[in-house]
């Protein structure tokens, strides 16, 4: 079966429009940056193909960085606690940053990065997503660049995963577990908890 084309997945944009979207962001960031060179700081995994794109349509002289922090489990639904789990390679002081995320979901992560980069003196930071879903902001965060705002839905797709599947889908798809072929409670071999399974996103109860 085609990984890209399956019963569960509900396409919510169309790779034409996702591209689309980010050549705009991309133009609305040389615009702003002009003369200056911002460093992009993709947020590892889920903003990997969004940042590489974003990239692409950026045409001032950008440097590139990376970084990658996790939750302790569900806890960080309630206590915000997030861990730095890779950090940048070079200094950000007196830099311009972008963070380049895949979505914005509780914020909770996008906050951490932001009193972080601040602390390190960074000139000034704002916040490039692919993906904004306000419904379920727990910290409040101002997002600069958004590609699209989407409703309390589990999505996956462009980098977006589900217990690490579907990052590489060229699409942006509601997930509905249900909808599997021959299954309707569950997509077969993929946890609905423990440890491959990503709580971030899940619909609050
Ligand atoms: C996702 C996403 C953001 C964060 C957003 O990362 O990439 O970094 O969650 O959620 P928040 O607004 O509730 O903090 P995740 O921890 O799932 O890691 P991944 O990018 O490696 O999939």
């Amino acid at each position: 079966m085609s990984e890209f084309d399956q019963p569960q997945l509900t396409v919510l944009f169309e790779a034409e429009r996702i591209q689309a979207r980010i050549r705009e962001l991309g133009a609305r960031i040389t615009e702003d940056y002009a003369g200056r060179s911002p460093v992009l700081v993709i947020v590892l995994k889920g903003a990997v193909p969004f940042g590489a794109d974003l990239l692409r349509s950026i045409d001032l002289p950008v440097t590139l960085d990376f970084i990658a922090v996790s939750s302790y489990g569900a806890s960080t639904q309630s206590s915000g606690e997030v861990r730095l789990l890779k950090d940048l390679d070079a200094s950000l002081k007196g830099q311009d940053v972008i963070i380049v995320e895949d979505i914005v979901d509780t914020g909770l992560t996008l906050a951490y990065l932001l009193d972080m980069f601040h602390r390190r003196e960074a000139a000034s930071v704002r916040v490039a997503a692919l993906l904004d879903k306000p419904e379920r902001r727990r910290r409040a965060v101002e997002v600069s660049y958004i590609g699209f705002t989407i409703p309390n839905e589990f999505v996956v797709g462009f980098g977006l995963d589900y217990a690490e599947r579907y990052r590489n889908l060229p699409y942006v798809a509601i997930l509905d577990p249900a909808r599997q072929a021959g299954s309707p409670e569950r997509t077969p071999g993929i946890p609905m908890s423990g440890p491959g399974f990503s709580p971030r996103q899940a619909p609050v109860g």
